[in-house]
């Protein structure tokens, strides 16, 4: 956003996106005493990685309206008809025919996607709660709204979920899912939603401890929040597609958000219904008084804001020419996998366990017992179970998917590169890359222990060609879900499994010439599951506390 509050038209291309990528980049850089430590930026910038943290305005973790209603949720069950695994790559439900969400069922999913779970206290007697989803930092810096029609036990409006307590705020009264449909383009999955969940952020939370690198962590967080919400809905065969293509500005309009403080991330439709709402009321200015932040006012962060309405459509018109535009363009060219022999994958391990059961027990880990090998067959079905594709409202741009495995039975420990179209892996090179592994995670001690870890890359420049720079976002998003589902497909088995970060240029020079000319987006690990002691638990967690290292 300009000083004047005009959304700036990015010049070519990518430039937006480029920027703001190349602004954020982690590398390691010498320290005054001559320790290397993560900066960001290209040189010669050299911007710190992590804000001041200041705790006496820390800001809160929730979004809380302060004069309206609660509704309280009920918090039931799903009924499931399949497993957790099988609901990672399940990926429309029902090909047709008309499926209604009720309250209950919507409440289920809002919680399991962004509630709270548990509470308890960390070893410093700070309160802490378990969320459905993990979240950068520990940070929770994501809100979900829904817009919906009349629904079996909820009126039709436009409701936030406070995940402090479990319930719906309704800031509209009314059916305006007419006028999220036209800020889409009139995109097919929403013009027969009976309910749509907006995704947006409140960047401050998470800025505060990652300063404009928070803007990648929302596509980072969405991704892994969404594969939540995805999985749920699946597992009750409850029609889901993630929307990125809309109008933002008319969706922070619905919503009554300021985008210099509050970002839509993105929007996924939740059933069908044959009773298409044609017209919504007017969207008359909303103002809902809510709890501030943090003691001080939240500060500006005109990288980030300058990052989002560059990769921002302005128009409901404007969205269409961009999808009609993808769509021109796909299938999009998926990598050639490298000339070494395909080792096929095994993907027959299983598990009985429910998506409720999964998210309920999943907790980011942090240990791994590495001399023991993850089996060949757990190792190929985590793999092949992130690797399936979400309905998405244009053509999906796959990531690259590159490894460095460290114990994983039958195969040499080394790096690899995931052919995801045909099932397969392809070594790139031999070799005990525990040390590059924890280099390449910022130097943390976790990615040297686990059985492997998983980065995704892209050729950005060939996505903005396709997408322009609104392709940042999905390509984040895109590698995000396949960590999101890495993830969950590991706990499902009893695995551990975390997300981490890395510094981006390393990544794609240590696997070669196959990774040249391609960015790195995300990064996971997972592996044997091992107890730290509570010292070093009190380490690895140190962070939740406000250690500011
Ligand atoms: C995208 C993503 C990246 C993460 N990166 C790291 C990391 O680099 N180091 C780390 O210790 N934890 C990392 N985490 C884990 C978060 O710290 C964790 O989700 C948060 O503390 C909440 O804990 P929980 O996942 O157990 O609910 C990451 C989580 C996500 C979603």
């Amino acid at each position: 956003m300009s000083d004047s509050g005009v959304r700036r038209a990015p010049v070519e291309p990518g430039d937006a996106a480029r920027a703001y990528n190349d602004r954020t980049k982690f590398r390691y850089e010498l320290d005054t005493g001559g320790n290397e430590e993560i900066v960001t930026g290209l040189p010669p910038d050299r911007l710190p990685a992590l804000g001041a943290q200041d705790p006496a305005n820390e800001p809160r973790l929730f979004k809380i309206y302060r004069d309206l209603e609660p509704i309280p949720l009920a918090s039931l069950p799903i009924e499931a008809s399949i497993s957790a695994l099988d609901a990672l790559t399940a990926n429309g439900a029902r090909a047709s025919g008309v499926v209604i969400p009720d309250i209950d069922l919507l409440a289920r999913i809002l919680q399991r996607s962004n509630g709270i779970l548990k509470r308890g206290i960390s070893h410093r007697g700070k309160v802490v709660d378990y969320r459905a989803a993990g979240q950068t930092g520990a940070r929770f810096h994501l809100e979900l709204y829904l817009v919906t029609g009349d629904l079996p036990g909820l009126d039709a409006g436009v409701y936030h979920y406070a995940a402090h307590d479990h319930s719906l705020r309704r800031l509209r009264g009314g059916d305006y899912r007419a006028f999220v449909t036209e800020a889409t383009g009139l995109e097919p999955a929403t013009v027969t939603a009976p309910a749509i969940l907006v995704f947006t952020s409140e960047f401050w939370r998470n800025a505060w401890r990652y300063l404009d690198h928070t803007w990648r962590q929302v596509y980072w967080d969405m991704g892994t929040m969404v594969t939540n919400t995805l999985a749920m809905a699946a597992s009750v065969e409850l029609p889901a597609e993630i929307v990125c293509g809309f109008a933002d500005g008319e969706i922070e309009s619905l919503l009554g958000i300021d985008p210099a403080y509050e970002l839509v991330a993105g929007l996924v439709t939740l059933g069908r219904t044959d009773t298409i709402a044609s017209t919504a009321p007017p969207i008359d200015r909303i103002d809902h008084a809510v709890e501030p932040l943090s003691p001080a006012p939240s500060p500006r962060f005109p990288v980030i804001e300058a990052a989002h309405a560059g990769t921002s459509l302005v128009t409901g018109d404007a969205v269409r020419t961009w999808r009609a535009a993808t769509e021109a363009a796909a299938p999009f060219p998926v990598t050639a996998p490298p000339d070494s022999p395909a080792i096929a994958l095994r993907p027959s391990s299983t598990s009985a366990r429910s998506i409720e059961d999964v998210i309920e027990k999943r907790r980011s880990n942090r240990k791994y017992a590495e001399a023991i090998p993850v089996s060949f067959e757990d190792f190929s079905t985590v793999l092949t179970h992130a690797a399936g594709t979400p309905r998405l409202d244009v053509p999906f741009p796959p990531s690259d998917t590159y490894l460095i495995v460290n114990n994983i039975a039958e195969i040499e420990p080394g790096a690899y590169y995931f052919d995801r179209e045909n099932s397969a892996i392809h070594l790139l090179k031999v070799g005990n890359f525990r040390d590059a592994a924890k280099r390449l995670c910022v130097g943390q001690d976790y990615p040297a222990e686990a059985n492997l870890v998983a980065f995704g890359l892209a050729d950005l420049e060939a996505i903005y060609r396709v997408y322009g720079d609104r392709g940042y976002r999905i390509a984040l998003l895109e590698a995000a879900i396949f960590g999101g589902r890495m993830q969950l497909a590991a706990h499902a088995l009893g695995l551990g499994a975390v997300g981490t970060g890395s510094p981006d240029d390393e990544v794609p020079l240590f696997f070669g010439p196959h990774a040249s000319g391609k960015e790195w987006l995300f990064a996971a690990v997972f592996g044997i599951k091992c107890k730290p002691t509570a010292r070093e638990n009190a380490i690895l967690t140190s962070f939740l506390d406000g250690d500011r290292s």
